[in-house]
């Protein structure tokens, strides 16, 4: 049996209209961000600015961990992918065609209002320390910085990617980018399939209480 057919046509629809936005040009890669709020609250600002695919690296014991009364969910309408090695991973972006733009607090570093959105982006953020990594930096096409007028030199990293995205969205609106999807109708159509089942495999499973 289709299992699409367990899902309401409502439910579709709102599948496809989300896809049909995902902007799979425009990717995150968080540099070994550990802290769980930070981390899940990045994956709901992705989900909401429509960014489709988030690579991450963690060099922590065991896999980052994701809240989930802070995603709301959002982390299971991404593709999430954990990389071994960042250099390696951000490399093969660049390969792709994918501009590479490393937040860097430094002298270095432009505005991030200054760049340009709308071509393919990998927008890397990093460690709540230390904050990404000089191999990856070296990698950069171009360093961002969010200007700070106050006493501390940091935004928290979802804080800043937050304000990242919101940049990209808004040139990407003004191009129309979020009219035309990026992915195609073969792709949508076989996601549709698997969140539908996954939706379905959800709610039938017994809930786990405490
Ligand atoms: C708390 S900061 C890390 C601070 C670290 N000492 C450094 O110099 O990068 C954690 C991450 O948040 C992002 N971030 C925070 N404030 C930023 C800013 N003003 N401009 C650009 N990125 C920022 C960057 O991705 C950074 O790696």
């Amino acid at each position: 049996m289709d299992r699409r057919y367990l899902v309401l046509e409502r439910r579709l629809e709102r599948f496809r209209e989300v896809l049909r936005r995902r902007q799979k040009d425009l990717i995150v890669f968080a540099e070994n961000v550990k802290n769980e709020h930070n981390f899940s609250a990045i994956l709901r600002t992705c989900d909401a600015v429509g960014v489709h695919r988030v690579y991450y690296y963690y060099e922590g014991r065991g896999d980052v961990s994701i809240n989930e009364g802070i995603t709301l969910g959002a982390h299971r309408w991404l593709f999430l992918e954990r990389v071994e090695s960042p250099v390696e991973s951000i490399e093969t972006m660049r390969r792709e065609g994918f501009q590479i733009v490393t937040t860097w607090i430094g002298e270095d570093s432009v505005d991030f209002r200054s760049v340009d959105y709308t071509r393919p982006t990998v927008v890397v953020v990093g460690n709540e320390l230390d904050g990404v990594s000089r191999e990856v930096a070296e990698l950069a096409d171009v360093k961002i910085i969010i200007p700070m007028m106050g006493m501390v030199r940091s935004l928290n990293v979802s804080v800043a990617t937050a304000v990242i995205l919101y940049e990209a969205e808004r040139q990407r609106q003004e191009k129309g980018m979020y009219d035309r999807p990026s992915l195609s109708d073969e792709e949508i159509e076989e996601i549709i399939e698997r969140w539908a089942f996954e939706e379905v495999i959800r709610r039938r499973r017994p809930e786990v209480r405490s």
